[in-house]
């Protein structure tokens, strides 16, 4: 058997084959590159907590916060309703952490962002009592007066951190910060965040991942992440800070 390849064939199969790769040659050409593997975390992590444009400065933000913190039709709503319908809810919340031994009833504890105090008031009610309350405005005697960005507390003096307004933070690495700082070592911070939806209108950061909180708790491991039903925040997220390093003795 002879078959005859004329030149006419020949060069239908080549114009063919070259037709038909076309499509292939496209996607290769317009396809994203794949970035780098050792750059992909921290670009992921970067995209992953965005800081809201729009404060000229420190004070306006503060002041921002303020006219959240002091609004009173809200602090009444805090005080009546919110007070029995929240408090019962925190109050399990710790009791979870309390058998996952995150948090004991010798633990000294801090609320960060506290308004009126109800996640003391659950602290105190699962008779975690050495605990209290912190933000912008007082709100005795269950909550003092501090800035999350500039904690008033010395170094290593709470046991056990709880915070659900770490969106509120414009610097969220001085809010780590402070944390990990007035920690004790093996100390336990526990954050409820929002990973699936946006907080609110006086949120100054959006995170899209827990990456980015694993990369600012650089002094602390990662104890767990558990998704939570926490008035709007989806995501709880565990970290015990870091042992000091044994130093070798001579
Ligand atoms: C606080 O809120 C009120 C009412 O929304 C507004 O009129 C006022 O300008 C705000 N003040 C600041 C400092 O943002
Ligand atoms: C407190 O901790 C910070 C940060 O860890 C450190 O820079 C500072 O020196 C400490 N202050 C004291 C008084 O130990």
């Amino acid at each position: 058997m002879k078959i005859t390849l004329t030149k006419p064939f020949i060069l239908r199969c080549f114009l063919i084959s070259i037709f038909l790769s076309l499509p292939f040659l496209f996607l290769h050409l317009f396809s994203p590159t794949q970035p780098i593997n050792t750059t992909t975390t921290s670009k992921t992590s970067k995209k992953d907590l965005t800081i809201r444009p729009g404060y000229k400065s420190y004070e306006a933000y503060i002041q921002r916060q303020l006219n959240k913190t002091l609004n009173t039709k809200l602090r009444k709503i805090w005080t009546t309703r919110d007070w029995n319908r929240k408090i019962p809810v925190f109050a399990k919340f710790f009791s979870e952490l309390k058998t996952k031994n995150l948090l004991q009833e010798t633990s000294k504890a801090l609320c960060i962002g506290a308004r009126v105090g109800q996640e003391v008031e659950a602290l105190r009610r699962i008779n975690v009592v050495d605990s209290i309350g912190m933000d912008l405005v007082p709100h005795p005697p269950l909550v003092v007066e501090g800035d999350f960005h500039n904690q008033p507390f010395g170094n290593d003096t709470f046991d056990f951190e709880f915070s659900n307004v770490f969106d509120h933070a414009l610097y969220p690495h001085k809010f780590v910060g402070e944390i990990e700082r007035t920690l004790k070592p093996n100390g336990v911070c526990v954050l409820h965040v929002a990973l699936s939806r946006r907080a609110d209108k006086y949120s100054a950061n959006d995170l899209y991942s827990v990456e980015p909180l694993v990369e600012l708790f650089k002094n602390s491991v990662l104890v767990h992440v558990r998704k939570v039903d926490g008035f709007g925040l989806d995501t709880e997220v565990a970290f015990r800070k870091k042992p000091p390093p044994t130093h070798r003795r001579f």
